[in-house]
């Protein structure tokens, strides 16, 4: 008998770390080890990402309910993979991909089968005994080598004025250690709450994010406050800064215009407006600067922007757009989020693909995440260049700040982390 053959899988409704339900599943295998995961959905979700199906009974936790992805496990995954060895996470994957047969995994849902795929992946890992973040690593090299970097302010509407970019993200730089990296981040966000209630005259309030809300509707401002609270703790060589535009959002297809601070503006000046703060602040990396389908305006943009681009809602983690962004020249990397793939195995073809053309990997949890957060194991199995984790407050974002913490450790490494300077966009901060 072959002990890592799947034996039962098992699935029930949970809540996210925002109260919604989301789906959780066991995998089992013959020798009884099991591995278990929960399925991530966002709050700012692109529209080619893989589906979360809910039920929609508005009677039931206001239509999120998820039973229906339940019984997709028991009834259709379950007996389907039934057999299968666990560590075979590929034919898993496929077999579920199959399954499903849809490109947005519509049938069966995009949350259960990334919640299968990933305790499935946790199975395996502790049959082999294995730290999840080598399992995932899958022989490969492993180095606790990435840069932490928070979204300390959040943008919506606070104090009356809505912000219209998603995150104002920290990045610690020049720091020799983990630790230094999530100290300088906390006392930034610390500092931040000060300087909005002393030199702003506001009360800090929590924003969106767990970060703070944001105090303007004015980027600058908020820059500002970054470059003050930098001044004040002696950080200025090292910190420099991202922007979640999250430009989806405010974009109307209507008239092709981003309702920006009370105005309707065309994607050509929102772009010279990044371009304009980038040149203001040492700014590495925009994350989607513009609307999710336009792939013509990030090329532009690309020329422009000295930062590097970044595709979260543009790529969704899937190789065919991470191919078509690539060959046009219209990003320099991506934020890693399986669930928006579905499966763990196209989350790593993604990856593979864009590390071999050299791209900046971002891998990143979502809001509402679960307690059982696998970014930063991804993080440190992938490689990648840095790892999301929001602002340092709430157990499900501190749990990945702990992680890395705990990983440099087992790894016996000071967890150095990548110098984010050598990143394309980044460079030319200093200059
Ligand atoms: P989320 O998005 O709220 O969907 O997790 C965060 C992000 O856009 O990076
Ligand atoms: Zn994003």
């Amino acid at each position: 008998m072959d002990i890592n053959r799947i034996k039962d899988i098992r699935a029930r409704q949970v809540l996210d770390s925002d109260g919604r339900p989301a789906i959780e599943a066991d995998v089992i295998t013959e020798s009884g080890v099991m591995g278990r995961s929960s399925a991530a959905t966002g709050n700012s979700v692109g529209i080619n990402e893989s589906a979360v199906i809910r039920d929609g009974d508005p009677k039931l936790f206001g239509g999120k309910s998820v039973y229906k992805a339940i019984d997709n496990v028991n009834k259709i995954i379950a007996p389907a993979l039934r057999g299968m060895s666990v560590t075979d996470q590929k034919a898993i994957d496929e077999k579920m991909i199959e399954l499903d047969g849809t490109r947005y995994k519509t049938k069966l849902g995009g949350n259960t089968i990334n919640a299968v795929s990933f305790a499935a992946a946790r199975a395996g890992a502790a049959s082999e005994k294995l730290p999840f973040y080598r399992y995932l690593a899958n022989g490969k090299k492993i180095r606790h080598s990435f840069t932490p970097v928070y979204n300390l302010v959040n943008g919506g509407t606070y104090y009356g004025k809505t912000q219209a970019f998603q995150e104002f993200i920290l990045i610690p730089r020049n720091v020799d250690s983990f630790d230094e990296a999530v100290r300088v981040g906390v006392e930034m966000f610390y500092t931040i709450g000060d300087i909005i209630a002393e030199e702003m005259k506001q009360k800090p309030v929590m924003g969106k994010y767990c970060g703070h809300g944001a105090p303007s509707d004015d980027p600058s401002v908020i820059f500002d406050i970054f470059n003050e609270a930098a001044s004040r703790l002696g950080y200025k060589d090292k910190v420099c800064y991202g922007i979640d535009c999250a430009s989806s959002e405010f974009y109307d297809s209507k008239d092709f215009s981003y309702r920006y601070r009370g105005r309707d503006i065309s994607r050509d000046e929102l772009t010279t407006l990044l371009k304009n703060l980038c040149e203001k602040y040492p700014i590495g990396f925009i994350e989607d600067p513009l609307n999710e389908e336009d792939f013509d305006g990030y090329k532009a943009a690309h020329k422009i922007i000295p930062a590097a681009l970044i595709g979260d809602d543009l790529l969704c983690t899937n190789i065919e757009r991470a191919r078509k962004a690539y060959e046009m020249q219209a990003a320099d990397g991506m934020i890693v989020k399986p669930n928006q793939v579905g499966t763990l195995t196209e989350t790593m073809q993604t990856v593979d693909f864009l590390k071999e053309k050299n791209q900046i990997l971002i891998a990143s949890g979502r809001s509402g995440g679960p307690l059982d957060d696998p970014t930063t194991d991804l993080v440190v199995a992938i490689g990648g260049h840095m790892l999301k984790t929001g602002a340092p407050r709430s157990g499900e974002r501190v749990v990945s700040i702990n992680d890395g913490i705990h990983i440099a450790e087992e790894l016996g490494m000071d967890g150095r982390p990548f110098n984010v300077m050598k990143l394309a966009g980044f460079s030319r901060i200093d200059k």
